[in-house]
């Protein structure tokens, strides 16, 4: 083993690790400084760059009055009033059952949100507030929010596991018991019907980055109510299909799947990834939204279970949103890392992180494919590793 010389690399290495240190420590000294702020909000080359830093901090300060007014918004129905043309304040106070200040602040909270627009004196869709019109995704996961903003009381309590009920845990049965499979139909159709509604945001993005012409067998592992299988069919008419999932889920996709026709083509099978092996046929298999929800233990299991179910040259793809996603960074580390706590297990993970599961459970060639949207989703590709199918 050679030693570390005088003249070895790592000396430079921490010469401009310690000047990048006193560099950082310069910095934030400055920024924190109340005099440096004034220089800098007067000073016309660093103006922007201090308003900018300004509103953003507020914006981090405010942002829960934020959602608050968007949940308004969609609880009244005003994107889909608003898309029947634009309206006055006026005429909008009846029909939103408000007052006419109320409206009126509503509406300027909207316009400043981006979600309505001033048309003169009267009101119309604004950028973000169009594409909600009868969008059941986002309504879905904002009315879903009651849960996560009650679990976030206290985000001190939470980070130090102080004993609480947590809403979110309700609303995710299996996250917090011994064997899911028991759970019945009560304990699951709240859950299954907001993936359900979320699921074309990614399953799109999914089947844009992976074309699935040259695979006959297709089992989705942990499918929900089928409505990945559903969009598969659509795009992949060749494929036999099959889902696994929860006993209590299956039965619910079993029947969105025979009222899409699809009972001839896609089978629906109940069980448990933690006490069930899969079922084998298929050549590619797909976990979708799913390893998040599970510590790293739980997913190294799931993923040596799919490894078993998958022959020697099979392939799966693994897409949910993930941490460290370029211009997505909040909504990984930030909002999922939350909220997963919030629900008492999983964690979001990197491409990097999944990769090295995938590796160390009998995959190989891990690739991650471009996507147009990955803040919904990324999407990575892994081929099984030969002679590996018992690690
Ligand atoms: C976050 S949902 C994702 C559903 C679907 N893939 C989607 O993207 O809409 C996770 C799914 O994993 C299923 N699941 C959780 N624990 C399971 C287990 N032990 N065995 C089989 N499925 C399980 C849940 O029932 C749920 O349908």
């Amino acid at each position: 083993m050679q030693g570390v010389s005088e003249s070895s690399p790592i000396a430079p290495v921490v010469v401009s690790r310690s000047l990048r240190e006193r560099w950082c420590a310069w910095r934030d000294r400055q920024i924190a400084s109340r005099r440096f702020q004034r220089w800098a909000a007067r000073f016309p080359l660093t103006r922007p760059i201090a308003q900018r830093r300004a509103s953003k901090l507020f914006d981090l300060v405010a942002g829960f009055v934020y959602s608050q007014t968007l949940l308004a918004c969609l609880q009244l129905k005003l994107f889909e009033i608003l898309a029947e043309g634009p309206q006055t304040t006026a005429a909008l106070a009846p029909r939103l059952v408000l007052g006419e200040d109320a409206c009126g602040r509503l509406l300027a909270a909207a316009a400043s949100l981006e979600l309505v627009e001033r048309r003169g004196d009267r009101w119309g869709l604004g950028p973000l507030g169009a594409p909600l019109v009868g969008d059941i995704a986002i309504t879905a996961m904002v009315e879903h929010h009651a849960a996560l903003y009650a679990d976030l009381r206290d985000p001190v309590a939470l980070l130090r596991g102080e004993p609480g009920r947590s809403a979110l845990a309700d609303c995710w049965p299996y996250a917090g018991v011994e064997s899911p499979d028991a759970l019945d139909a009560g304990r699951v159709g709240e859950y299954s019907v907001l993936m359900s509604a979320s699921q074309p945001m990614v399953s799109d993005e999914v089947l844009d980055a992976y074309p699935l012409g040259r695979h006959r067998c297709l089992l989705d592992v942990g499918g929900g109510e089928g409505t990945f299988l559903r969009a598969v069919a659509a795009r992949a008419p060749h494929l036999q299909l099959m889902m696994f999932d929860l006993p209590a889920v299956a039965d619910r996709a079993r029947e969105r799947l025979l009222e899409a026709g699809l009972s001839g083509r896609a089978q629906a099978h109940g069980g448990s990834f933690w006490s069930d092996p899969l079922p084998r046929g298929a050549d590619i298999a797909t976990l979708v939204r799913v390893c998040f929800d599970h510590d790293d233990e739980g997913v190294l299991r799931i993923l040596r279970r799919v490894r078993q179910a998958l022959p020697e040259d099979g392939t799966l793809l693994l897409a949910e949103p993930m941490s460290e996603t370029p211009g997505a960074e909040a909504m990984g580390s930030a909002y999922f890392g939350f909220y997963l706590m919030a629900m008492g297990r999983g964690r979001p993970r990197s491409a990097e992180r999944h990769r090295a599961l995938l590796e160390a459970s009998g995959f190989e060639r891990v690739r991650l494919l471009r996507n147009p949207m990955p803040l919904y989703t990324r999407v990575l590709v892994a081929q099984c590793a030969p002679g590996r199918r018992d690690v």
